[in-house]
């Protein structure tokens, strides 16, 4: 019970506080996934703090859009669950002492100012550095942060590009969820968790992306991390970045349309989930209500069928 935790170990009691909020929160989405049986991946959940209030909502929208998406051999629970363990990574790599978990959960905070992660220099546009960031937002115990970064993960902040350094949450999310594939995270829940980010060019699973022919893996998940990507940019342009439904959808729209890697068959894919999306305005916006201040009422429903249905 909290009461009896020593009180001057404040990182401690948060710990608890936040694991038991996220257990509530995966209780409340009831899709047969019991995080308890999964200690690490709960820790780190727990961990990803606001990031994990996101993941939340990002189920709860594929659960609103679900009929729509018309996403064949997946359960509802199976792909809410991917967008639930998508961020995992942002708790950083498996092995993580405890100040190198510090460092991370400050660099993936939201700035306290606006900052653009590109600079323009000669005519180009040029990354800036981790040391870029932290110098910019004014970030406490930056050489702190550094040093461990080096020590741990020798990472260089001076070379590295911030935006980088991001995107390594999806290489994350992938190790932890593969070392602990088990029960409900299986070899699917794996991939589409880990390829969220595969329009940046990360693919940490390694799917084959080229190996579309009827009846293959990849042709079979394509839809669901083509869709995870999509509910995850939705997601962060409503929630984090203040967009209404309409400015939200175009920025979705553009990003399709400028990408220059994807054929002319996964843009059409795109824009049908696109297309999904822009018809639900109602139904997604009232997910985007943070559940911690949602009342507890209007979440529960009837029990859902079990994960393996
Ligand atoms: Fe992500
Ligand atoms: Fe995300």
């Amino acid at each position: 019970m909290l009461e009896f935790l020593p009180v001057r170990n404040v990182e401690a009691s948060e710990a608890h506080l936040q694991r038991r909020r996220v257990k509530e929160s995966v209780d409340r989405l009831n899709i047969g996934f019991r995080v308890e049986r999964h200690p690490e991946l709960w820790s780190a959940l727990a961990e990803t703090g606001e990031h994990f209030d996101d993941a939340v909502c990002m189920a709860r929208e594929i659960d609103a859009v679900w009929d729509k998406l018309e996403l064949k051999g997946i359960s509802r629970e199976k792909m809410m669950l991917c967008a639930l363990l998508h961020d995992v990574g942002k708790a950083g790599p498996e092995k993580r002492s405890t100040e190198l978990h510090r460092a991370i959960k400050q660099l993936f905070a939201p700035p306290r100012k606006p900052f653009n992660p590109f600079r323009q220099q000669n005519g180009r546009t040029v990354p800036k550095t981790i040391r870029d960031f932290m110098e910019e937002t004014e970030m406490r115990g930056a050489f702190e942060v550094e040093a461990v970064l080096e020590k741990e993960l020798k990472i260089k902040s001076d070379a590295k590009p911030i935006i980088d350094f991001w995107r390594d949450h999806a290489d994350w999310t992938y190790d932890l969820l593969s070392h602990h594939r088990e029960g409900e995270v299986d070899d699917d829940v794996v991939t589409i968790a880990s390829t969220h980010h595969v329009l940046e060019g990360r693919n940490p699973a390694h799917v084959p992306l080229d190996d579309i022919h009827p009846g293959s893996k990849v042709l079979e998940l394509m839809d669901k991390y083509q869709t995870l990507a999509m509910i995850d940019k939705y997601q962060a342009f409503r929630g984090r970045g203040g967009l209404d439904h309409e400015k939200a959808i175009e920025a979705l729209r553009r990003i399709i349309e400028a990408n220059k890697t994807l054929d002319t068959v996964a843009k059409q894919e795109y824009g049908r989930i696109i297309d999904v999306l822009a018809s639900s305005e109602e139904e997604l916006t009232e997910t985007l209500v943070r559940p911690e201040i949602t009342e507890p009422t209007v979440l529960q429903r009837a029990p859902r069928r079990s994960m393996a249905a």
